[in-house]
C-alpha cells in the first residue's frame, strides 16, 4: 500500500512538471497516463493485491488520481488549444489538390446531346416515347399494315406474353405518339434506343439509337426538308460538308430519300466505311405520307411535313472513327477514357 501511495505521489508531481504544449506531447501524456496500457491503468491493475478492507480506500485514492491525470489532459488541449490547431497545422493549404477522377459522357450520348442541340436551335423540341411499344404505334399508324412487305426490313423483337407488343424498331413510333396528342404545328426531334433482331457484329447490334424528326405545318415542302438536313450536317461535320438525296422507299413518306455525305474518315478517296464509294448513308427522310396524317385526323389538304431519321452510332462513327458497334455496349474504360475532353 504504501509502496503504491508513494508511486502516486510521484506520478502526481510528473505530471503537474510535464509540460504539454503540442500536439505530440499531449498524445505522448495521454499514452503515457490515460492508455490502454498507461500508468492509471496499471494502477487499477494493482487493486487485486490490496488487502480487503483497504480496496475502498485505495479505491478513491486512485479515482482521484485519474481525475487529476485526465483534467491535466483536458486543460493542456483548451487551454493551448491544441485540438483546433492540430487540425489547422495539419493542413498544408499549398499541397496542390487531388484531382477528382472526372468522368466521361458516352459517345452516344455526346452526340445525342450535339443533334437535340442543332436541332434545339431551328425550333425542334425533344419527345421520347416508351421501348416496348405496341403493333399500332410502331407499325401500323405508319402506314405499314400486318403482312406489309416492309414489315421484314426491321426484323423485330415481339414480347411473348402479348403479341401486340414489341420492342420499338425505329422512334418513329414516338412521331405517331406526339401526332395523336398534338394539333400542327409540330416540329419535335425522337432520340432513344430501338430493337432489332440482328445478328451482333463489328457492323450490326441487336439495338442501337436513332433520333428521328418531324415537321409538320402548313407549307413544309421538300426543300425544307433539304435545306434542315443540310444545316444540320453542316453544323455536325463542318461547313464543308458535301451531301447527296437518293430517292427511296418508306411507306410513311412520300416521296422518300436517303441522304449521304461526303465520307469523313478518308475525305472521299476510298475507304471500309464508304465501301470505296467516297459516300456514306446518314439518314432516311420523306415527306409524310398524307395516309398517315389522316391516321391522326391532321387535314393532308391543309397540312404538310417532312419526317427522318438517322442511327446516332453512325453519326458517332464518322465524327469519332469508331468501327466496331460492339464498343459502344461494351463499357470497356479504355474505350470510355478517350471521350473525357470530347465535345
Ligand atoms: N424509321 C426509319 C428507319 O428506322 C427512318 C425514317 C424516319 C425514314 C422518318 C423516313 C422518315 O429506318
Amino acid at each position: 500500500m504504501e509502496e503504491l501511495l508513494k508511486q502516486i505521489a510521484a506520478y502526481k508531481e510528473e505530471i503537474a512538471s510535464t509540460v504539454v504544449n503540442t500536439v505530440d506531447s499531449l498524445e505522448a501524456y495521454r499514452i503515457k497516463f490515460l492508455g490502454t496500457k498507461g500508468i492509471v491503468k496499471n494502477l487499477f491493475g494493482e487493486m487485486r493485491n490490496v488487502p480487503n478492507e483497504k480496496k475502498k480506500e485505495f479505491g478513491q485514492i486512485l479515482n482521484e488520481f485519474k481525475q487529476f491525470a485526465e483534467s491535466k489532459y483536458e486543460e493542456a488541449k483548451e487551454s493551448t488549444d491544441i485540438g483546433h490547431q492540430s487540425s489547422v497545422n495539419d493542413i498544408d493549404l499549398s499541397l496542390p489538390e487531388d484531382s477528382l477522377p472526372l468522368g466521361a459522357r458516352h459517345p452516344i450520348s455526346l452526340v445525342k446531346n450535339q443533334i437535340i442541340h442543332i436541332f434545339g436551335r431551328l425550333g425542334f423540341s425533344v419527345a421520347e416515347g416508351p421501348e416496348i411499344e405496341d403493333d399500332w404505334h410502331n407499325f401500323t399508324a405508319l402506314n405499314l399494315p400486318e403482312n406489309h412487305p416492309a414489315r421484314d426490313m426491321q426484323d423485330t423483337f415481339y414480347i411473348n406474353q402479348n403479341p401486340d407488343w414489341l420492342l420499338r424498331t425505329h422512334t418513329s413510333s414516338v412521331q405517331a405518339r406526339v401526332m395523336e396528342k398534338q394539333k400542327p404545328p409540330i416540329r419535335i426531334i425522337c432520340p432513344g434506343r430501338v430493337y432489332r433482331n440482328e445478328t451482333i457484329s463489328a457492323r450490326a447490334h441487336c439495338f442501337f439509337h436513332q433520333t428521328e424528326g418531324l415537321y409538320v405545318d402548313e407549307n413544309v415542302s421538300f426543300a425544307d426538308l433539304k435545306q434542315t438536313l443540310y444545316f444540320f450536317v453542316q453544323e455536325m461535320f463542318g461547313k464543308d460538308v458535301k451531301v447527296r438525296f437518293r430517292p427511296s422507299y418508306f411507306p410513311f413518306t412520300e416521296p422518300s430519300a436517303e441522304m449521304d455525305i461526303n465520307c469523313r474518315i478518308c475525305g472521299g478517296v476510298g475507304c471500309n466505311v464508304c465501301k470505296h464509294t467516297g459516300w456514306v448513308e446518314i439518314l432516311g427522310s420523306g415527306m409524310v405520307h398524307p395516309k398517315m396524317l389522316e391516321n391522326f385526323g391532321i387535314d393532308s389538304n391543309k397540312y404538310t411535313g417532312f419526317a427522318f431519321g438517322m442511327g446516332i452510332e453512325r453519326i458517332c462513327q464518322l465524327k469519332y472513327r469508331i468501327n466496331d458497334l460492339r464498343l459502344y455496349s461494351q463499357n470497356d474504360v479504355r474505350f470510355l477514357k478517350q471521350f473525357v475532353n470530347a465535345v
